[in-house]
């Protein structure tokens, strides 16, 4: 063989392997996140976090029982003709698959694998992840926390007040901290972005509200970095400015498209963190 050609054997032979590596870290995940109001969902490339479709969305079924949203699930699924991985996101705690609590779902979720019911519904491979956890992983690999080290606080502000904690990138699971006590009461209760809302507070007076409360989680942990996600995180100038921490607070940069990515994540990982067990 010429010396030319050997190099282009060899060039092709590189190319290839290249090619093979690269697919293997390539993953293509369809991430639904499931909201008291809606059901979204999109197939997400979980190497760079986009979106590979316009987001579908459908309202969430009343009463939202399990079998209902297992419904809407599959639904997602056949808007897309989806054979592959799906990964849901849900605003409950979620044990190997299972909802452990019902703060603002239906207490008929109690106990339910919502992982198996899924799966069975959609006849594709399903993870579920609690929704903040899910939208936590997405701003850290791609959005507000990405490169951050130390100790990261993810809060959601909408129905309910979710939580999500980093050490050094590494998710703390379901830890729930929207649930401390707080002048009395379930801090949710009372400084959601709903209260807001329902209790028709101006934006000085509910970001006091917020304040007290992210002045409560500092007290407890002192993070490194509070992100706020949540719908009204896109409204954050009304209210971040009036946040008296010590701590540096930022809006989420993912937005609306957290969760899904999310959820897209959290599949993946849960994969790699399967192969791991298997292989150990
Ligand atoms: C739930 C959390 C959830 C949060 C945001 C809370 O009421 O307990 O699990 O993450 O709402 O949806």
């Amino acid at each position: 063989m010429s010396i030319a050609a050997r190099l282009q054997f060899w060039l092709i032979r590189l190319f290839s392997a290249h090619l093979g590596i690269a697919a293997l870290f390539r993953m293509k995940v369809l991430g639904i996140d499931i909201g008291g109001t809606g059901i979204k969902g999109a197939p997400v490339e979980t190497r760079n976090g986009k979106l590979l479709a316009r987001r579908y969305r459908i309202a969430t079924p009343k009463p939202a029982t399990p079998s209902a949203v297992a419904d809407s699930v599959a639904r997602v699924v056949r808007h897309f003709a989806w054979k592959g991985a799906v990964g849901c996101a849900v605003p409950a705690v979620v044990k190997d698959g299972r909802l452990r609590t019902a703060a603002n779902i239906s207490r008929s979720w109690l106990g339910v694998d919502a992982a198996r019911l899924f799966s069975e519904a959609s006849s594709c491979t399903v993870s579920v992840i609690n929704d903040t956890d899910a939208a936590g992983h997405a701003e850290m690999r791609f959005g507000a926390g990405r490169r951050r080290a130390g100790l990261v606080i993810m809060v959601t502000l909408g129905t309910g007040i979710g939580t999500a904690l980093f050490i050094n990138a590494q998710l703390v699971p379901n830890t729930e901290l929207g649930h401390l006590l707080l002048r009395g009461r379930d801090a949710e209760r009372w400084a959601a972005a709903i209260v807001r809302q329902n209790e028709k507070l101006s934006w000085k007076k509910w970001s006091r509200r917020l304040d007290a409360y992210l002045h409560l989680l500092h007290g407890y942990f002192w993070p490194d970095l509070f992100i706020i996600g949540g719908g009204i995180s896109k409204k954050w100038r009304k209210f971040l400015p009036l946040v008296t921490l010590p701590t540096p607070i930022v809006p989420a940069k993912l937005r609306n498209d957290a969760g899904i990515v999310g959820a897209a994540l959290a599949y993946e990982c849960g994969r790699r963190r399967r192969r791991r067990t298997r292989a150990g």
